[in-house]
Protein backbone atom coordinates (compact mmCIF):
# COMPACT_ATOMS: atom_id res chain seq x y z
CA UNK A 1 0.00 0.00 0.00
CA UNK A 2 0.80 3.68 -0.56
CA UNK A 3 2.91 4.87 2.44
CA UNK A 4 0.68 8.17 4.14
CA UNK A 5 3.51 9.28 5.86
CA UNK A 6 5.08 11.60 3.40
CA UNK A 7 7.47 13.43 5.18
CA UNK A 8 7.35 16.36 7.80
CA UNK A 9 5.99 19.52 7.11
CA UNK A 10 7.32 22.16 5.01
CA UNK A 11 8.91 24.43 7.42
CA UNK A 12 9.76 27.53 5.05
CA UNK A 13 6.10 27.17 2.76
CA UNK A 14 4.64 30.46 5.08
CA UNK A 15 7.40 31.66 6.68
CA UNK A 16 8.12 33.74 3.62
CA UNK A 17 5.66 35.82 1.47
CA UNK A 18 2.78 34.28 3.24
CA UNK A 19 -0.18 36.21 1.58
CA UNK A 20 1.22 35.33 -2.28
CA UNK A 21 -0.12 32.73 -4.23
CA UNK A 22 1.78 29.74 -4.92
CA UNK A 23 1.71 31.11 -8.72
CA UNK A 24 0.74 34.46 -10.22
CA UNK A 25 0.33 34.89 -13.84
CA UNK A 26 -0.58 38.31 -15.78
CA UNK A 27 -0.43 39.12 -19.43
CA UNK A 28 1.88 35.50 -19.86
CA UNK A 29 2.61 34.77 -23.32
CA UNK A 30 4.41 32.81 -24.90
CA UNK A 31 5.32 32.13 -28.27
CA UNK A 32 6.63 28.53 -29.77
CA UNK A 33 8.14 29.09 -33.49
CA UNK A 34 6.02 30.46 -35.41
CA UNK A 35 3.23 29.94 -32.84
CA UNK A 36 1.95 31.69 -29.99
CA UNK A 37 1.03 29.02 -27.45
CA UNK A 38 -0.02 31.30 -24.38
CA UNK A 39 -1.76 34.28 -24.89
CA UNK A 40 -1.97 36.69 -22.35
CA UNK A 41 -3.07 34.20 -19.29
CA UNK A 42 -3.93 35.92 -15.92
CA UNK A 43 -4.67 33.46 -12.64
CA UNK A 44 -3.48 32.87 -9.53
CA UNK A 45 -2.86 29.12 -7.87
CA UNK A 46 -3.35 29.31 -4.27
CA UNK A 47 -0.64 27.55 -1.72
CA UNK A 48 -1.58 24.27 -0.53
CA UNK A 49 -4.09 23.17 -2.86
CA UNK A 50 -4.40 20.56 -5.53
CA UNK A 51 -4.91 22.67 -8.49
CA UNK A 52 -5.99 20.54 -11.74
CA UNK A 53 -5.18 21.74 -14.80
CA UNK A 54 -7.00 20.93 -17.46
CA UNK A 55 -7.60 20.58 -21.55
CA UNK A 56 -7.41 19.17 -24.59
CA UNK A 57 -4.59 18.14 -26.46
CA UNK A 58 -1.99 20.67 -27.84
CA UNK A 59 -4.18 24.05 -25.60
CA UNK A 60 -0.85 24.53 -24.22
CA UNK A 61 -0.74 22.72 -20.40
CA UNK A 62 3.16 21.52 -20.56
CA UNK A 63 4.17 24.92 -21.78
CA UNK A 64 2.36 26.52 -19.37
CA UNK A 65 4.02 24.03 -16.46
CA UNK A 66 7.39 24.66 -18.52
CA UNK A 67 7.03 28.07 -17.53
CA UNK A 68 6.46 28.31 -14.35
CA UNK A 69 9.30 25.57 -13.36
CA UNK A 70 11.52 27.88 -15.35
CA UNK A 71 12.16 25.99 -18.81
CA UNK A 72 10.40 27.69 -21.42
CA UNK A 73 11.81 30.81 -23.53
CA UNK A 74 10.04 33.56 -25.17
CA UNK A 75 7.93 34.10 -22.14
CA UNK A 76 6.66 37.89 -21.69
CA UNK A 77 4.48 39.15 -18.89
CA UNK A 78 4.04 38.37 -15.38
CA UNK A 79 4.82 35.18 -13.72
CA UNK A 80 5.53 34.28 -10.00
CA UNK A 81 6.46 31.77 -8.52
CA UNK A 82 6.49 31.03 -4.57
CA UNK A 83 7.09 35.04 -4.32
CA UNK A 84 9.78 35.17 -7.10
CA UNK A 85 10.66 35.21 -10.87
CA UNK A 86 9.89 31.97 -12.52
CA UNK A 87 13.08 30.87 -13.38
CA UNK A 88 14.68 32.12 -10.35
CA UNK A 89 17.49 29.96 -9.01
CA UNK A 90 16.47 30.51 -5.61
CA UNK A 91 12.93 27.79 -7.02
CA UNK A 92 15.35 25.19 -7.83
CA UNK A 93 15.22 22.90 -4.90
CA UNK A 94 11.85 24.23 -4.06
CA UNK A 95 9.91 22.80 -6.82
CA UNK A 96 9.42 18.93 -7.86
CA UNK A 97 8.55 18.50 -12.01
CA UNK A 98 7.25 15.50 -13.32
CA UNK A 99 7.50 15.86 -17.49
CA UNK A 100 4.90 14.56 -19.46
CA UNK A 101 7.40 11.59 -20.52
CA UNK A 102 8.91 9.78 -17.66
CA UNK A 103 12.85 10.64 -17.74
CA UNK A 104 14.59 7.68 -15.63
CA UNK A 105 18.23 6.26 -16.52
CA UNK A 106 17.53 2.48 -18.00
CA UNK A 107 20.73 1.08 -16.76
CA UNK A 108 20.30 2.25 -13.25
CA UNK A 109 17.88 0.65 -10.52
CA UNK A 110 15.02 2.54 -9.15
CA UNK A 111 17.08 3.33 -6.00
CA UNK A 112 20.01 4.15 -8.16
CA UNK A 113 18.03 6.80 -9.92
CA UNK A 114 16.50 8.14 -6.81
CA UNK A 115 20.00 8.22 -5.53
CA UNK A 116 21.64 9.95 -8.12
CA UNK A 117 18.87 12.86 -8.36
CA UNK A 118 19.00 13.19 -4.23
CA UNK A 119 22.80 13.74 -4.93
CA UNK A 120 21.72 16.64 -6.98
CA UNK A 121 19.84 18.19 -4.85
CA UNK A 122 21.27 17.65 -1.52
CA UNK A 123 25.60 17.05 -2.78
CA UNK A 124 28.35 16.58 0.52
CA UNK A 125 28.45 14.03 2.96
CA UNK A 126 27.00 15.94 5.62
CA UNK A 127 23.85 15.54 3.75
CA UNK A 128 24.24 11.51 3.02
CA UNK A 129 21.94 10.24 6.18
CA UNK A 130 19.18 12.66 4.60
CA UNK A 131 19.19 11.59 1.04
CA UNK A 132 19.14 7.43 2.35
CA UNK A 133 15.88 8.65 4.58
CA UNK A 134 14.46 11.12 1.28
CA UNK A 135 15.15 7.90 -0.99
CA UNK A 136 13.36 5.53 1.05
CA UNK A 137 10.37 7.74 1.68
CA UNK A 138 10.08 8.54 -1.87
CA UNK A 139 10.13 4.89 -2.96
CA UNK A 140 7.59 3.96 -0.45
CA UNK A 141 5.89 7.00 -1.27
CA UNK A 142 5.27 5.85 -5.02
CA UNK A 143 4.71 2.15 -4.14
CA UNK A 144 7.68 0.79 -5.65
CA UNK A 145 9.59 -0.75 -2.51
CA UNK A 146 9.49 -3.93 -3.84
CA UNK A 147 11.25 -2.94 -6.75
CA UNK A 148 13.66 -0.93 -5.17
CA UNK A 149 16.57 -3.00 -7.08
CA UNK A 150 15.09 -3.82 -10.17
CA UNK A 151 16.68 -2.08 -13.33
CA UNK A 152 14.00 1.01 -14.48
CA UNK A 153 14.38 -0.62 -18.06
CA UNK A 154 12.90 -3.50 -16.70
CA UNK A 155 10.10 -1.63 -15.10
CA UNK A 156 5.97 -2.15 -17.02
CA UNK A 157 5.37 2.32 -17.94
CA UNK A 158 3.41 3.00 -14.78
CA UNK A 159 6.39 1.72 -12.79
CA UNK A 160 8.90 3.73 -14.96
CA UNK A 161 6.27 6.52 -14.48
CA UNK A 162 5.97 6.37 -10.62
CA UNK A 163 9.99 6.52 -10.59
CA UNK A 164 10.09 9.52 -12.16
CA UNK A 165 7.03 11.28 -9.78
CA UNK A 166 9.44 9.59 -6.55
CA UNK A 167 12.45 11.44 -8.20
CA UNK A 168 10.02 15.02 -8.22
CA UNK A 169 9.05 14.27 -4.39
CA UNK A 170 12.98 14.16 -3.11
CA UNK A 171 13.58 16.97 -0.86
CA UNK A 172 9.93 17.70 -0.31
CA UNK A 173 9.38 20.55 -2.67
CA UNK A 174 7.04 23.10 -2.03
CA UNK A 175 5.67 23.21 -5.48
CA UNK A 176 5.27 20.33 -7.39
CA UNK A 177 4.39 20.22 -11.08
CA UNK A 178 2.94 17.13 -12.71
CA UNK A 179 2.55 16.82 -16.27
CA UNK A 180 -0.13 13.90 -16.52
CA UNK A 181 1.41 12.12 -13.88
CA UNK A 182 -2.02 9.43 -14.11
CA UNK A 183 -1.96 8.49 -17.61
CA UNK A 184 -1.30 4.84 -18.71
CA UNK A 185 -1.89 3.97 -15.21
CA UNK A 186 -4.68 1.35 -13.93
CA UNK A 187 -7.55 2.82 -11.76
CA UNK A 188 -6.30 0.94 -8.67
CA UNK A 189 -3.19 3.12 -8.80
CA UNK A 190 -4.56 6.25 -10.11
CA UNK A 191 -6.58 6.52 -7.02
CA UNK A 192 -3.79 5.44 -4.33
CA UNK A 193 -1.68 8.56 -6.42
CA UNK A 194 -4.65 10.51 -5.97
CA UNK A 195 -4.83 9.77 -2.32
CA UNK A 196 -1.10 10.52 -2.08
CA UNK A 197 -1.60 13.84 -3.67
CA UNK A 198 -4.15 14.80 -0.96
CA UNK A 199 -1.56 13.59 1.68
CA UNK A 200 0.98 15.53 0.21
CA UNK A 201 -1.08 18.71 0.29
CA UNK A 202 -2.67 18.14 3.45
CA UNK A 203 0.00 17.01 5.46
CA UNK A 204 3.07 19.49 3.87
CA UNK A 205 0.68 21.70 3.15
CA UNK A 206 2.81 21.49 -0.51
CA UNK A 207 0.87 23.19 -3.62
CA UNK A 208 0.13 20.93 -6.74
CA UNK A 209 -0.03 21.25 -9.67
CA UNK A 210 -1.27 18.43 -11.72
CA UNK A 211 -2.71 18.28 -15.76
CA UNK A 212 -5.07 15.98 -16.97
CA UNK A 213 -7.25 15.85 -19.95
CA UNK A 214 -8.95 12.53 -18.42
CA UNK A 215 -11.89 14.84 -16.57
CA UNK A 216 -13.07 12.36 -14.13
CA UNK A 217 -10.24 13.28 -12.08
CA UNK A 218 -10.70 17.05 -12.49
CA UNK A 219 -13.38 16.01 -9.43
CA UNK A 220 -10.72 15.43 -7.70
CA UNK A 221 -9.31 18.95 -6.96
CA UNK A 222 -9.80 21.86 -4.83
CA UNK A 223 -9.82 24.13 -7.88
CA UNK A 224 -9.00 23.98 -11.73
CA UNK A 225 -7.98 25.86 -14.52
CA UNK A 226 -9.78 24.47 -17.86
CA UNK A 227 -7.47 25.91 -20.78
CA UNK A 228 -8.76 25.80 -24.71
CA UNK A 229 -6.42 27.31 -27.66
CA UNK A 230 -4.03 29.34 -24.96
CA UNK A 231 -6.23 30.65 -23.06
CA UNK A 232 -8.31 29.89 -19.64
CA UNK A 233 -11.85 29.03 -19.72
CA UNK A 234 -12.29 29.35 -16.41
CA UNK A 235 -10.64 29.18 -12.86
CA UNK A 236 -12.89 27.82 -10.38
CA UNK A 237 -13.81 24.94 -8.08
CA UNK A 238 -15.48 21.92 -9.77
CA UNK A 239 -18.69 22.85 -7.50
CA UNK A 240 -18.59 25.90 -8.57
CA UNK A 241 -17.94 25.25 -12.27
CA UNK A 242 -21.07 22.91 -11.98
CA UNK A 243 -23.46 25.23 -10.25
CA UNK A 244 -22.20 27.31 -13.01
CA UNK A 245 -23.22 25.77 -15.54
CA UNK A 246 -25.94 23.95 -14.68
CA UNK A 247 -24.44 20.54 -15.39
CA UNK A 248 -23.48 17.90 -13.44
CA UNK A 249 -19.81 16.83 -14.45
CA UNK A 250 -16.59 19.11 -14.92
CA UNK A 251 -17.08 17.31 -18.50
CA UNK A 252 -20.04 18.50 -19.34
CA UNK A 253 -19.22 22.60 -17.56
CA UNK A 254 -16.01 22.41 -19.60
CA UNK A 255 -17.60 21.30 -23.50
CA UNK A 256 -20.80 23.80 -22.11
CA UNK A 257 -17.67 26.54 -21.55
CA UNK A 258 -16.01 25.53 -25.17
CA UNK A 259 -19.40 25.80 -26.44
CA UNK A 260 -19.89 29.37 -25.21
CA UNK A 261 -16.32 30.22 -26.41
CA UNK A 262 -16.95 29.15 -29.71
CA UNK A 263 -20.00 30.75 -29.70
CA UNK A 264 -18.53 34.05 -29.14
CA UNK A 265 -16.21 34.04 -30.84
CA UNK A 266 -18.58 33.61 -34.28
CA UNK A 267 -20.45 36.74 -33.09
CA UNK A 268 -17.37 38.76 -32.61
CA UNK A 269 -16.36 37.76 -36.42
CA UNK A 270 -19.78 38.08 -37.48
CA UNK A 271 -20.02 42.03 -36.39
CA UNK A 272 -16.36 42.87 -37.72
N1 LIG B 1 8.94 23.01 -29.72
C1 LIG B 1 7.83 23.54 -30.22
N2 LIG B 1 7.86 24.41 -31.24
C2 LIG B 1 6.74 24.96 -31.73
N3 LIG B 1 5.51 24.71 -31.27
C3 LIG B 1 5.42 23.84 -30.25
C4 LIG B 1 6.56 23.20 -29.67
N4 LIG B 1 6.15 22.40 -28.68
C5 LIG B 1 4.80 22.51 -28.64
N5 LIG B 1 4.38 23.36 -29.58
C6 LIG B 1 2.97 23.74 -29.84
O1 LIG B 1 2.47 24.40 -28.70
C7 LIG B 1 1.12 24.05 -28.49
C8 LIG B 1 0.92 23.63 -27.05
O2 LIG B 1 1.67 22.46 -26.80
P1 LIG B 1 1.69 21.79 -25.37
O3 LIG B 1 2.67 20.67 -25.41
O4 LIG B 1 1.88 22.83 -24.35
O5 LIG B 1 0.19 21.23 -25.28
P2 LIG B 1 -0.49 20.28 -24.19
O6 LIG B 1 -1.75 20.95 -23.75
O7 LIG B 1 0.49 19.91 -23.15
O8 LIG B 1 -0.90 19.00 -25.06
P3 LIG B 1 -0.95 17.44 -24.63
O9 LIG B 1 -2.23 17.26 -23.84
O10 LIG B 1 -1.03 16.72 -25.96
O11 LIG B 1 0.28 17.11 -23.85
C9 LIG B 1 0.78 22.96 -29.50
O12 LIG B 1 0.01 23.52 -30.51
C10 LIG B 1 2.11 22.52 -30.03
O13 LIG B 1 2.03 22.18 -31.39
MG1 LIG C 1 1.35 18.16 -22.58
Amino acid sequence: MMNNESGPPLADSTDQEPATPAVHADGLTVVRGPRTVLRGLAFDVPRGRITGLLGPSGCGKSTLMRSIVGTQANITGTLDVLGRPAGHPSLRTRIGYVTQAPSVYDDLTVRQNLDYFAAILAPGRAAAERRRTDVTRAIDDVDLATHADSLAGNLSGGQRSRVSLAVALLGTPELLVLDEPTVGLDPVLRRDLWNLFHDIAARRGATLLISSHVMDEAERCHRLLLMREGEILADDTPEALRTRTDTDTVESAFLHLVDQAVEASRTKEHTR
